[in-house]
């Protein structure tokens, strides 16, 4: 199953991600990322790079996160792709210790 973003992406977007993403599948704009599931082939390679665990595979979205699978499809497709490492928002670091990593 594809990947979707979800929230704990929000305020982060440290992109590492998009470091190993082997067919430039994620969209983003000034807060976050989005993955385009038509173009996701499923590698799930993006899933444990991310400092702040917010991607998921569709079938392991957990229940609070759920809707992220259409707010992902609405945007990814409208977005311009990202598919290169880009600075963290200034927010980052704050967030990331807000979501309990390290
Ligand atoms: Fe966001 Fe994590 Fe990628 S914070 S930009 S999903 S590495």
């Amino acid at each position: 199953m594809p990947v979707v973003v979800t929230d704990n992406c929000l305020r982060c977007r440290f992109t590492e991600c998009v470091t190993v993403c082997p067919v430039a599948c994620f969209h983003g704009d000034e807060t976050m990322l989005y993955v385009e599931a038509d173009e996701c082939i499923e590698c799930a390679a993006c899933v444990s790079v991310c400092p702040v665990h917010a991607i998921y595979d569709v079938i392991d979205l957990p229940d609070d996160k759920k809707q992220w699978q259409a707010i992902n499809a609405e945007r990814a497709p409208a977005l311009p792709v990202i598919d290169t490492k880009q600075t963290e928002l200034p927010t980052a670091e704050a967030r990331r210790l807000e979501l309990g990593f390290r």
